[in-house]
């Protein structure tokens, strides 16, 4: 009888110690199911894809373009002497290298539609204080090919931007460029 029930006993203990065994190992696998899932939203909430809004002050047609093409390579540096658009300066064009270049070189004109973007960083500043634009709309100035000229400035990194000039005052110099579509920058 007594090693009946030792026996009993011994076997209840496998079973017990079994089971335990077998939980522990599922809750080993539970938790590190949970430790990825948390890992993938600790990395989802540190990395939020970036509102594509527009800075403020800008049309809406401009958020994102940072995420256009670049037409220049490097930064194009302020020019000695005198800069129209004074500054550290990169331009971007909402097209796609293959529209634009279709066969490695640079075909003009602008397709319509087309969107220029140049921003400056001010000498000795750290945030783009300037914001000129060139929007390309089939039939609102056929004799600038259809370009639209605006700028637009601020003077604080967290200031709305406002219009400083538009059109005319734009003509002159980029007239000078007119054979490559009165764009300067010409895609790298
Ligand atoms: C005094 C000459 C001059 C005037 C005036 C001028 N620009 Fe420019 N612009 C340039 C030059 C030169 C470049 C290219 C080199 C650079 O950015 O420094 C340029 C570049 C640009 C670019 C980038 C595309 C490109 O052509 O390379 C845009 C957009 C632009 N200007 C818009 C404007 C607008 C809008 C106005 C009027 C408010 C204006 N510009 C007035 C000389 C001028």
């Amino acid at each position: 009888m007594k090693t009946r029930t030792r026996n009993l006993l011994a076997v209840l203990t496998i079973t017990l110690l079994f089971t335990a065994c077998a939980s522990e190992k599922q809750l080993e696998e539970i938790i590190q199911q949970s430790e990825e899932e948390e890992t993938t939203n600790w990395e989802e909430s540190t990395h939020p894809e970036e509102p594509v809004v527009a800075l403020p002050g800008l049309p809406d047609d401009v958020a994102g373009y940072t995420h256009w093409l670049k037409l220049n390579a490097e930064p194009i540096p302020p020019v000695a002497g005198g800069d129209p658009h004074n500054g550290t300066k990169n331009v971007y064009v909402n097209q796609t290298r293959d529209t634009i270049a279709p066969n490695g070189t640079q075909q003009f004109p602008y397709p319509d539609g087309s969107i220029v973007v140049k921003d400056a960083t001010r000498p000795g500043k750290d945030y783009i204080g300037l914001i000129a634009i060139m929007r390309k709309t089939a039939g609102t100035d056929p004799d600038h090919n259809d370009w639209k000229f605006i700028e637009y400035v601020r003077n604080a990194a967290d200031a709305e931007f406002s219009v400083i000039a538009q059109d005319r005052v734009c003509w002159e110099c980029h007239a000078q460029v007119e054979d490559i579509d009165y764009v300067f920058t010409e895609l790298e």
